[in-house]
């Protein structure tokens, strides 16, 4: 029975009773998500330091029937991290031993604890580096990022999480462990498992560590600013330097308005003297100074109003921070609405002018902010301005997705938040494939059983 004294016992038991958290003011952090849209409530957060830990205590939940949420870094923004329905806490921050690079293979072995920013530090100082990169670096965890698939900024160049990676330690719903971590480039012996258990959200299996490709550090990076006063441009533009600079592996998109509030909450200078209707910031990376290469390619591009070039490092973290700074300064308003959609090329632009318009209209408190990884088509649609449980924006925005042909998570995930329109863009029998996946590795429902598939009448 979940929160009865058993269970807890038998927690306590299998994690010793250090690592079992019952105070609902400490656990407070963990069972509210980072957006602050998504509160739980849990009998308690436990923080398992083995495998034969985890196994444990998935073994002690299934006998008690108490459902698990895994969870990392929690800054997964899909609902998808918290207990919403009381379910027991596992948190993996235990788990963060990091191995020595294998020079001769550019890979490592990560414990699904360890942040991101640590994983970049460890391959950098190997002369590596790792092809994943987010905003959420310094607390997105291994772990969290596999189950989430994460995209992030390099995805145009290196993939996405799964793309990285090459073999998976994880602990079954049952206690059993399953590990291939010897990182054979070619090893075609049967399923994909950890291909499979990427991006499953926490629903077939808990992570334990993974073993990732890395990739060549790029001793020259460049950064640059792009302003357009006309969207489609700005979209063209994106294509036209994809097809021109060999080293380009970052190109994202703002607005100005988004700029502007960036610029107000986290107390940054313009970039530019006047506004500009988008903006598309580039980075190119390579072995060889990429400098000429990408200021001849901005040099030939059509529609370019104004433009910064950041000189040094420091600059170059200066330019970022007017796009990453959108999390942050769009939280600042209060618990946003955040619809991570792909939509394709063609449809980029009419998505952009109507899904401000649809909203407002369906909730004229509504304030419509978009950003995104241009490149990849990913445009995030966040929401201010109403309540979080108003689930008709959702509804509005990824129905307009879904009539051009894109795809209702990008990059974050379904989790809680989405499950409800899975069916817009994955058909019945794909979803029965799914179900039966998932009935099939953790039948008796213990892993994050809410997140993800639709409904059903065991929810
Ligand atoms: P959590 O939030 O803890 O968990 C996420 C999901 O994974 C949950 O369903 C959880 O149950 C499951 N899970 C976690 N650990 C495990 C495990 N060990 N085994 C099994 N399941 C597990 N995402 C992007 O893709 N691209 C971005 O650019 C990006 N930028 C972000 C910027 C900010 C400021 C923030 C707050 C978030 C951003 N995100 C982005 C979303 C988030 O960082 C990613 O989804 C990330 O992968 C989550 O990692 P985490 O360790 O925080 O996982
Ligand atoms: C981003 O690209 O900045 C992230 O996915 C986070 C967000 O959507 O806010
Ligand atoms: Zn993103």
């Amino acid at each position: 029975m979940p929160g009865s004294p058993s269970l807890l016992d038998a927690l306590r038991g299998a994690v010793g009773p250090a690592h079992v958290l019952t105070d609902p003011d400490v656990t407070a952090g963990q069972v509210r998500d980072w957006s602050g849209r998504f509160t739980g409530t849990t009998p308690a957060v436990v923080r398992p330091g083995s495998v034969g830990e985890v196994a444990a205590v998935l073994r002690v939940c299934c006998d008690a029937g108490a459902a698990v949420v895994p969870q990392g870094g929690n800054t997964g923004l899909v609902g998808g991290s918290v207990p919403l329905h009381g379910e027991v806490l596992l948190d993996l921050r235990r788990f963060d031993a990091l191995y020595p690079v294998e020079a001769r293979a550019g890979q490592v072995t990560a414990e699904a604890g360890v942040t991101i920013a640590r994983l970049h530090d460890h391959a950098r100082a190997a002369g590596w580096e790792y092809g994943v990169d987010l905003s959420a670096r310094d607390s997105a965890t291994v772990g969290g990022t596999i189950a989430t698939n994460a995209g992030g900024s390099y995805v145009m160049r290196y993939g996405a999480t799964r793309r990285q990676l090459l073999g998976i330690e994880a602990v079954l719903s049952d206690g059993r462990v399953v590990r291939h971590l010897d990182g054979l480039e070619k090893d075609n012996t049967g399923y994909d498992l950890a291909g499979l258990l990427c991006g499953s959200e926490g629903t077939l299996a808990v992570i334990t560590a993974a073993r990732l490709r890395l990739v060549p550090r790029p001793t020259h990076v460049v950064v640059a600013l792009l302003a357009f006063d006309d969207v489609e441009r700005a979209l063209d533009g994106v294509g036209e330097l994809r097809r021109a600079v060999d080293s380009l592996r970052a190109v994202e998109l703002f607005f100005q308005d988004g700029l502007d509030l960036v610029c107000d909450r986290l107390g940054l200078a313009r970039p530019f003297a006047r506004p500009h209707r988008a903006f598309v910031l580039v980075e190119a990376a390579s072995g060889a100074d990429p400098t000429a290469e990408l200021a001849d390619a901005i040099e030939a591009l059509a529609g370019v109003a104004d433009s910064a070039v950041a000189a040094d490092d420091r600059a170059a973290r200066d330019l970022w921070r007017y796009r990453e700074g959108h999390t942050e300064a769009i939280n600042q308003l209060g618990a946003p609405h955040k619809l991570d959609v792909t939509l394709p090329g063609d449809q980029l632009t009419a998505f952009v002018e109507e899904v401000r318009d649809q909203v407002v209209a369906r909730a004229p408190s509504a304030t419509v902010w978009l950003f995104g990884h241009a490149a990849d088509g990913n445009i995030h649609v966040n929401v201010t301005g109403v309540a979080p449980d108003d689930e008709g924006i959702t509804d509005t925005v990824l129905r307009l997705v879904a009539r051009r042909h894109g795809s209702i998570s990008a990059e974050h995930g379904i989790g809680t938040a989405k499950r409800a329109w899975l069916s817009l863009v994955r058909s019945a029998a794909e979803i029965d494939a799914f179900r039966a996946i998932k009935t099939a590795l953790d039948p008796a429902r213990v892993l994050n059983p809410h997140v993800l598939l639709p409904r059903d009448d065991n929810d």
